[in-house]
């Protein structure tokens, strides 16, 4: 039996709603497969600031890092979003958050269910099986090197920087992860152009020796972009820079369908950090209807990626599956065909998710 510690954060607006959800689910499979998960909360963002007048408050840096996984919402308020000068802002909690614990892998899967393939903007036969993991690079690249003006403002520039070492942790991961997927893996840089590409290519080609078992292809970015929605079920897992991941990963997003679909991860070398991809939504704020599932397959991440749970993992997945093969939609996600009656708010999804679990 293996005893995991589990700090949930929150957040902001719908964050608290599909994070409680997500929890639930977590319990109730600790008890389907006999683990013993423990639970503990923190602030971050503007529920932070209330309390605590800091977006990001020590004791929740602490418990992060006493933590073995950390099940997070949204930050976010609309009075920020108004006022551009607000010196103490929310998303400084999540931004320094991955700071602080070093999360330099930002994993997003792309995982399109077959009951939503009508929800996407492409062909159902092209987008049918689609099911990719996206390794972004965090913490390196063009993002963070020197930046600046020259010639009175006439000039600009910014210095894309990586070292072998950035490169070597998050190659690292991204092959681990394709020995326990499909043994397949992509790297998407710009060899051809870009200096920090060749070294990241050269890393890629090394660190792929110590991986025999898996299938390695180099893509450059421009015909990534371009194969990623022409043949998206070509890809598997995908690792690629900060700047291409950020526009790639947006990219395939559309692949999935709603924004109340996609989770993701961050990962450093310690505690990994779980989250959808939406906001804090204060649209649909307090009104019971956030769709819960990115949220719970976040969690569902956690369990396969920090503890190495895989069928755990897939028990969440296939309990997905089930609500809506069962025709069970939120709001986002219902269409004209959806039966009204199985429009579901955020809670009764949830109860239907732990139904099958
Ligand atoms: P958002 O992702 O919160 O919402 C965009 C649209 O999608 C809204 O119409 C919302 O109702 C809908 N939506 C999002 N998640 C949904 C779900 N689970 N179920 C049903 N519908 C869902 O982005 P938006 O509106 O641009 O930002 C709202 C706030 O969230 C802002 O304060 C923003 O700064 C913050 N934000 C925080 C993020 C984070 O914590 N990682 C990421 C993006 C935005
Ligand atoms: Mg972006």
């Amino acid at each position: 039996m293996a005893s995991k510690h589990i700090l949930v954060i929150p957040g902001d607006g719908i964050g608290q709603e599909v994070t409680e959800v997500s929890k639930q689910v977590v319990e109730a499979i600790g008890q389907k497969f006999g683990h013993a998960f423990s639970f503990d909360y923190a602030l971050i963002g503007h529920a932070a600031i209330e309390a605590t007048g800091q977006p990001l408050p020590e004791e929740t840096i602490e418990k992060s890092k006493a933590s073995d996984a950390i099940l997070f919402g949204a930050v976010g308020h609309p009075k920020y979003d108004n006022d551009p000068s607000a010196k103490v802002r929310p998303e400084q909690g999540l931004l320094g958050i991955r700071k602080a614990l070093g999360l330099y892998a930002n994993l997003r899967p792309i995982k399109l269910f077959d009951e939503l393939l009508e929800a996407s903007s492409i062909k159902a036969e092209i987008l049918r099986g689609a099911d990719i993991l996206f390794f972004r690079e965090l913490t390196g690249d063009i993002y963070f090197g020197e930046k600046g003006r020259q010639d009175e403002g006439a000039t600009a520039y910014d210095i894309a920087k990586y070292s072998k070492y950035e490169v070597e942790r998050i190659a690292r991961k991204a092959f681990e992860a394709a020995r326990t997927r499909n043994g397949k893996l992509c790297s998407v840089d710009k060899a051809n152009v870009l200096e920090t590409s060749r070294l990241w290519r050269e890393v890629v080609q090394e660190i792929a020796k110590e991986y025999p078992d898996v299938t390695v292809e180099h893509q450059f970015v421009d015909s990534a972009a371009m194969l990623l929605i022409k043949d998206p079920r070509r890809f598997d897992v995908v690792l690629t820079a900060n700047l291409f991941g950020d526009i790639l990963t947006d990219e395939a997003s559309q692949i999935a369908g709603s924004m109340g679909m996609l989770a993701s991860a961050s990962i450093g070398d310690t505690v990994g950090l779980y989250e959808p991809i939406h906001g804090s939504a204060h649209d649909i704020t307090g009104k019971g209807v956030a769709n819960p599932l990115a949220s719970v397959l976040s969690a569902a991440l956690m369990l396969d990626i920090s503890f190495g749970m895989k069928e755990e993992s897939e028990a969440i997945i296939a309990a997905v599956d089930g609500v809506l093969k069962d025709g069970f939609r939120t709001g986002d996600i219902a269409d004209a065909q959806t039966d009204r009656a199985k429009i579901l708010g955020t809670e009764a999804m949830g109860a239907e998710l732990l139904k099958r679990i």
